[in-house]
């Protein structure tokens, strides 16, 4: 097994560098424990690029994560660039580095930990027990189809975008939800608008295709309307939700907040063979940013799957997992999980607990 490992760190924008900061502290630690070697080379996207570099995935950065082993994101984006033409916009670095690196499945587990059911806008008993992941086709579809504004001739302004599915995009994603679920619960749902969009139509068939090589796991097809109702309906009847670049965009924001609050939220990102790039559900939270109070926990989890997928340290990724959920135990929590707000801690604080946690764990 490799002992050194390098680590891109992309802190982004808005709450991006705060929360980064604490995962760091918690990679270094895990290092140290575990004797392997991490070198952290950092690199800039977003808002910060654009305003340092011009551009919002500087090619530096590109290079920087393609020579790393994996890369932990914050988040990018905020009002400064809002206005921005398409190009020089922060999310633009985003769509390009997860194209760049071939990252073709978001995975985003939701689960709800029991200690914070009360945290949920739904009833306890709908959300108790909630553990589902969606794997989120993330190269393809609507996002990345042909875009074009233009003027029909009776002077009514237009707009189109373009979404292309093709057959080993479909294939590939599917595959990643199957093999998920053979060690998950063994059901997988399909969610497309084959009622409606061509694309779905051949998601489909391609889903029945790739189902009938994994006959261990169910696999069954919901509209994705459906399914929206269904997530906050039974949300426990989910294990695997596999779903285009679009849906699954929605869907996994849905799920995220079917367990409280999106500053728990991990995420990674998934290229062939042990490459990820690892980043919170949430985006830069310009509206707290910069005050200390943000919730590192979902960037704590998201290193946490990185050394799992990434770095196959199985045992210090359960380590880290486990500091939080005793963290989260003994009742620290930040602004956006508090009951009370009052007794909130902040962004540092929380990091500092999870690695006194870890102190014990590793
Ligand atoms: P957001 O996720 O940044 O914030 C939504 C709400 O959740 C806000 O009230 C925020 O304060 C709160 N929140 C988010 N993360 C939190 C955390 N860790 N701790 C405590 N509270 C937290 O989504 P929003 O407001 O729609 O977008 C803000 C900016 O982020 C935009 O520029 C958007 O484009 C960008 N964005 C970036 C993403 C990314 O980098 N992956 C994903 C989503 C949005
Ligand atoms: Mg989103």
């Amino acid at each position: 097994m490799k002992s050194t490992y390098t680590i891109a760190v992309l802190p982004g924008d808005g709450i991006g560098p705060e929360i980064v900061a604490e995962a760091v502290k918690v990679l270094n630690f895990v290092a140290e424990r575990t004797g392997i070697t991490l070198e952290i080379k950092y690199g800039r996207i977003g808002g910060i690029a654009i305003d340092t570099d011009g551009v919002p995935l500087p090619e530096e950065t590109v290079a920087t994560c393609k020579a790393a082993d994996a890369v932990l994101l914050g988040a990018v984006g905020g009002p400064k660039w809002d206005q921005n033409p398409g190009h020089l916009r922060p999310e633009t670095g985003l769509l390009g580095i997860r194209k760049q690196l071939g990252l073709f499945a978001n995975v985003r587990p939701a689960t709800m930990h029991p200690t914070l059911v009360a945290a949920s806008s739904l009833k306890p008993e709908v959300v108790s027990g909630v553990d589902l992941v969606v794997v989120r086709e993330l190269t393809g579809g609507i996002y990345f189809g042909e875009k074009k504004r233009y003027t029909t001739e009776d002077g009514r302004e237009a707009a189109v975008d373009q979404c292309i599915y093709h057959e080993d995009e479909i294939e590939r994603i599917l595959r990643v939800a199957f093999e998920l679920a053979r060690k998950r619960q063994k059901r997988v749902v399909s969610v497309d608008k084959a009622n409606v969009l061509e694309s779905s139509r051949l998601w489909r068939k391609v889903a029945e295709r790739i189902g009938a090589e994994y006959p261990d796991v169910e696999l069954s097809h919901q509209l994705v309307d459906s399914c929206a109702m269904q997530l906050v309906r039974a949300p426990k009847q989910f294990d695997v939700i596999v779903t285009e670049n679009m849906f699954g965009d929605i869907l996994s924001d849905q799920a995220a907040m079917l367990t409280g609050s999106i500053g728990m939220l991990a995420s990674a990102s998934l290229a062939d063979g042990s490459f990820g790039l690892y980043e919170p559900v949430h985006g830069s939270a310009p509206d707290i940013a910069g005050q200390g109070i943000a919730n590192p926990l979902a960037t704590i989890l998201s290193a946490a799957m990185m050394l799992r997928l990434s770095l196959g340290l199985d045992e210090a990724a359960n380590a880290v997992e486990g500091a939080v959920w005793a963290v989260l135990e003994a009742g620290h929590r930040t602004g956006d999980i508090a009951e009370d707000r009052s007794n909130a801690i902040g962004t540092i604080k929380m990091g500092e607990l999870v690695l006194a946690e870890l102190e014990k764990q590793l």
